[in-house]
């Protein structure tokens, strides 16, 4: 376990995954979204990063290792981020670097980690700032470098429900960086997550390749009213304790983020038959239980299922019959408060 220790400049820090409930699908400019969306921050899939920090260096990341091994494409990915940060955390030129890191879930479990790894980094990069230069560290800041990083990131870094992107309907929203939204239902404060992996695989065509999609896509402009409806109807679902408002915009947003992806020139496909099938099934199993539990998909085929934590035991009771019917694994996750020091 990675811990901070000042006598030997190393800052240590986790940070969680998030799940978009609506969803960033394409960019413009310097990491900016085409649309707000809004994300829950996860609690238990964490990436752990220790940075230690070497001062009178010249920004370079002397090495990388990534659960006991070196990792030169990620390190070169830190490098080019680091170099590419200097007119917003231009002391970074000043020191020198080296990281550990390791992720709390399995590497083959098809979750995405970037969002956990770029939001651990730059909340040590933040912690050391803070320490090293005139900044105090504050998540706006982090948020910012963080978005610089990979844009989901930035959301990792706020406490339970992250809101990027400007909105009327959300006044605070803005494109820079990720802002609480603080305005939910009690209903809504404690909130499950499992995860059912249906494909560990690492997904054919990545999160960068899609979002560059989206900028001759013929549903863009669609796209981007069909995000602002969602998101409208989404906050306010969620102000009130509407789940099944909640759960109709959640399940509509996954769909058509991979609806955007089927419809790309060139189209592709991450969904898998068992992600449909478990689909048809959690829909059946709705329908006779009547409990509030809706999915959503990242940009993957994997299912999350968000519901409230007061009806965990019967939802456990489900997956259980599609762990045995489909041979998948799950993991439970849920609302998570945003990074901690270690
Ligand atoms: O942060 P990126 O560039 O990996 O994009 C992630 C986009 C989605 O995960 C599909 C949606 C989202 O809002 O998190």
């Amino acid at each position: 376990m990675f811990k901070s220790d000042l006598t030997k400049n190393r800052i240590a820090y986790s940070a969680p995954s998030n799940i978009a409930f609506v969803k960033y699908w394409g960019k413009h400019g310097r990491q900016l979204p085409m649309n707000a969306s809004i994300s829950m921050t996860l609690s238990r899939c964490c990436s752990h990063f220790q940075v230690q920090y070497y001062p009178q260096g010249q920004g370079r990341i002397k090495s990388l290792i990534f659960e006991g091994q070196e990792q030169t494409a990620f390190k070169a990915r830190l490098q080019n981020y680091l170099d590419s940060i200097h007119d917003v955390a231009g002391w970074v030129a000043e020191y020198d670097f080296s990281i550990h890191s390791e992720n709390t879930f399995p590497h083959s479990a098809g979750i995405a980690s970037s969002a956990s790894a770029m939001s651990a980094f730059i909340m040590c990069l933040c912690h050391i700032e803070s320490m090293v230069g005139d900044k105090t560290l504050d998540l706006e800041h982090a948020s910012l470098l963080a978005r610089l990083a990979s844009g989901s990131a930035c959301r990792s870094v706020i406490p339970h429900y992250g809101v990027w992107g400007e909105h009327t309907g959300f006044p605070a929203g803005n494109d820079q960086f990720a802002v609480a939204f603080e305005d939910f239902d009690t209903s809504f404060a404690q909130m499950n997550d499992d995860i059912v992996i249906v494909d560990q695989a690492e997904k054919s065509v990545s999160s960068s390749a899609g979002h560059a999609l989206m900028n001759a896509h013929p549903y863009r402009s669609g796209r981007i009213d069909q995000a602002n409806d969602n998101f409208r109807v989404l906050i306010n679902a969620m102000k009130v304790g509407d789940f099944e408002s909640f759960g109709s915009v959640l399940e509509n947003e996954a769909l058509s983020l991979h609806g955007l992806m089927l419809s790309s020139d060139p189209s592709y496909i991450l969904l898998k038959p068992n992600s449909l099938a478990i689909i048809e099934e959690l829909k059946i199993w709705r329908h006779q239980s009547k409990l509030p539990v809706y999915f959503t998909i990242d940009a993957g085929p994997n299912l999350h299922l968000i519901y409230p934590k007061s009806v965990k035991e019967s939802v456990a009771g489900f997956l259980k019959q599609v762990k045995e019917q489909f041979s998948v694994s799950v993991i439970h996750d849920e609302i998570g408060s945003g990074p901690k020091q270690l």
